[in-house]
């Protein structure tokens, strides 16, 4: 029997290392560090940093992990394949080189234009004057990035001149040589690809539709997600199958002709324009909340998949096709701001999944820990049918917790 150990602490995780304990190969699953929420499913959360690779190395040796997956992008970006597959050890997801397509704006929008891969027209600027020139070139709305990982959390959307040009004064008087992307304005119908690639081989999972701003109607500030769906019966197939022509599998195809190919999962962020696909971000990992309604929809061995994507047997992964899955994510009310306070986790009935995110024990009562919380997922045969469902249960359960009202409605 297999032991796995997963990278990171959130409610993606959490998911993540269900599928596995779907799994009849696998026996033990470990989380590091997980979250104290975890242990309620027989998960084992082990008190060790994501960026700790000394200690996570040793663990895995130690405890004789077969399998290393990361869920989050620090630990990535930070080189932890490279120093796991320096030890000797299996695990799942890009080195450090590739992971910059998350990593590093910059590098990923150089290799978009140099492989001539539709996208938002984009210019890194270091000064206040360059930004304020390129904003007025590429029109209002228009998109500032910072260039460094920011969990979502780093791209601001500014309707006119006059708020572009105080939010880019404000910033600049903070840090005078801020490194900017700024971007056109893109707009169509947003969804997720989440690609599993092996060493010669790519897999597709279903697509996900993800709620990035905090509050309904796609108000206020973006977050890491405060919900998803999937599939996302709204894109057609012939719009799928152009994005992951054009977009997606000329991306890998770039990455290994420059000599940096992409192991792992690729979730690239596609905005469905008026004149086609194209490609808003790249993340070298699943997404969340999406992973959370993505995952269940396996119906094979997630150990064998990834497995025989990491060492060359061919895969056949199956994925339930009736239903619609949705995700309404609980945070702290004063998410995306910084807040202390601690809110009791209520208890839910049966017909909810919940992972955990910022969780907690304090005399044996689970409390938050954080911004996000946990993520609460059904399924029903139909969006609407599974959009009633969730809200009649979260609607009915007294909570301190906050969420969005409308995940799952089409704006
Ligand atoms: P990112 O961190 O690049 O994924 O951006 C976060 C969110 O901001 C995206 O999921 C989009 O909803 C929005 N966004 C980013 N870039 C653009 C763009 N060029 N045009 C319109 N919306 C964007
Ligand atoms: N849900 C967005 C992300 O995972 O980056």
């Amino acid at each position: 029997m297999a032991k796995v150990l997963i990278i990171g602490s959130g409610a993606r995780e959490h998911t993540i290392a269900q599928t596995f304990q779907r799994s009849p190969q696998v026996d033990e699953v470990f989380v590091a560090p997980g979250n104290y929420g975890m242990k309620t499913d027989g998960i084992s959360p082990v008190a060790i940093e994501t960026n700790d690779f000394p200690a996570l190395i040793k663990f895995a040796k130690d405890q004789q992990i077969d399998l290393t997956f990361v869920g989050n992008e620090a630990p990535l970006v930070a080189g932890a394949v490279d120093a796991f597959e320096a030890a000797g050890l299996a695990i799942f997801g890009p080195n450090q080189q590739a992971a910059k397509l998350e990593g590093s704006k910059a590098f990923m929008k150089k290799l978009l234009a140099d492989a001539n891969i539709p996208t938002a027209k984009a210019k890194t600027v270091t000064s206040l004057t360059d930004a304020k020139v390129v904003a007025d070139e590429f029109g209002y709305p228009v998109v500032v990035k910072t260039d460094a990982l920011a969990a979502g959390k780093g791209v601001s959307i500014h309707q006119t001149k006059v708020a572009a040009d105080e939010f880019l004064t404000n910033l600049y008087q903070k840090e005078p040589h801020a490194k900017l992307v700024i971007e056109e304005y893109l707009e169509g119908f947003e969804f997720s690809i989440f690609s599993l690639v092996g060493k010669d081989q790519v897999v597709h999972a279903p697509i996900a539709h993800d709620y990035k701003r905090r509050f309904e109607a796609d108000k206020g500030p973006n977050t890491g997600g405060m919900g998803s769906y999937s599939p996302v019966v709204q894109v057609s197939k012939q719009n799928l199958e152009l994005a992951l022509n054009q977009l997606v599998m000329p991306t890998l195809d770039a990455m290994k002709k420059q000599g940096t190919p992409f192991y792992g999962v690729l979730y690239t962020g596609v905005m469905l324009t008026k004149s086609g696909p194209k490609v808003i971000e790249f993340n070298v990992r699943f997404g969340d909340p999406e992973t959370q309604v993505v995952l269940p929809q396996l119906q094979s061995d997630f150990y064998t998949l990834i497995q025989g994507l990491l060492n060359g047997k061919l895969v056949q992964p199956v994925w339930q096709n009736t239903d619609t899955y949705l995700g309404v994510v609980l945070v702290n009310p004063n998410y995306p701001a910084p807040n202390h306070q601690l809110y009791p986790v209520p208890s839910f009935s049966d017909n909810l999944v919940v992972n955990y995110a910022s969780i907690k024990s304090e005399a044996n009562q689970m409390m938050s820990d954080g911004g996000r919380v946990l993520t609460t997922v059904v399924h029903a045969p139909t969006l609407d049918l599974a959009r009633q469902k969730i809200y009649s249960i979260l609607d009915q359960t007294k909570m301190g917790l906050a969420y969005r009202n409308d995940i799952g409605k089409l704006n």
